[in-house]
């Protein structure tokens, strides 16, 4: 029987040769996944039975063809909570910590807290936010029917753990009538849309395994957003916050978008961690 490290290693060359960003970070993730595992408790010397070894090998195949790891894993983690993704959802992001962290910050000083997630898809934004602020309520929308059972998947599974339910609508986060009993009431919105223009060639985990309505947006990228922008002006009670991902080369079309509509000031733009432009927040002008 094959060790686990030398699983690992064979597989880390196999994913290097394609060109998968972190190869030893996902042949890791995979192997503990096809051991039911966590990564921090494999043990390198240990043995893999056969039938294991063989799902690993058939998982690292597809990971070398760029299907997302998350569709492999079937899960991904954001703030501090566990969301289950398939083929067909979008994966939620490692950078959407930073859109967790802001929204938590402005809302400290603010008890009972209304938020509303839009373009929720797995529902991973709306969830963290509850599983972080117990005594929030908040509401997520999402236009696409699969991601919408998955985010009512994830919606219950932390519902059974404890955390605050969630309250999930169907619909498309450009409608000038959505959530309107929520008019001027909400302290924060999160959105986190598609936002590539489209055309563009992306890793295929993004163009060639994720649904389009999650990634692509007009021929700026910006349909969506310039759609939303108006229904978050109407939600967002005065001084509350947006705010919203974008792409790297919307650094100041999305401010820009923000300022001309009238609705906003403290606009600010934000990057990630390796300093490329990732959201922009911006408070409802009183
Ligand atoms: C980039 S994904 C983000 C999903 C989730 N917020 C996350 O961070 O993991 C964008 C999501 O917006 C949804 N979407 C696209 N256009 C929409 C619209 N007009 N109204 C509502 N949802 C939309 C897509 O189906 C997709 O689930």
């Amino acid at each position: 029987m094959p060790t686990l490290r030398w699983l690992i290693d064979t597989a880390e060359r196999t994913l290097s040769a394609a060109v998968v960003p972190d190869p030893r970070g996902d042949a890791t993730a995979l192997a503990a996944h096809v051991l039911g595992s966590e990564v921090a408790h494999l043990a390198a010397d240990a043995e893999v039975p056969a039938a294991r070894a063989e799902l690993f090998a058939e998982l690292v195949a597809k990971r070398a063809e760029r299907v997302p790891l998350g569709h492999l894993t079937g899960r991904m983690f954001l703030g501090g909570i566990e969301v289950a993704v398939a083929p067909g959802v979008f994966v939620p992001r490692v950078h959407s910590e930073l859109v967790l962290a802001h929204g938590a910050d402005v809302l400290r000083a603010v008890a009972a807290p209304l938020i509303v997630d839009l373009c929720t898809g797995s529902g991973a934004i709306a969830l963290a936010m509850a599983h972080r602020r117990p005594d929030a309520r908040v509401h997520a929308v999402e236009l696409d029917p699969l991601a919408l059972d998955w985010a009512r998947f994830n919606a219950a599974r932390c519902a059974e753990a404890g955390d605050t339910p969630i309250r999930l609508h169907a619909g498309d986060v450009t409608d000038p009538e959505l959530l309107a009993e929520l008019d001027g009431h909400v302290d924060l919105i999160t959105v986190n849309p598609p936002f590539v223009p489209d055309g563009v060639q992306l890793l295929p985990e993004y163009g060639k395994f994720h649904p389009k309505q999650a990634i692509f947006s007009g021929s700026d990228g910006l349909d969506v957003i310039r759609g939303v922008l108006p229904v978050a002006g109407r939600l967002l009670r005065d001084g509350g916050t947006l705010v919203i991902e974008h792409g790297r080369f919307h650094q100041e079309t999305v401010p820009g978008l923000l300022r001309a509509g009238g609705q906003f000031a403290e606009i600010a733009d934000y990057c990630d961690h390796d300093r490329q432009p990732l959201y922009t927040a911006a408070r409802r002008a009183r």
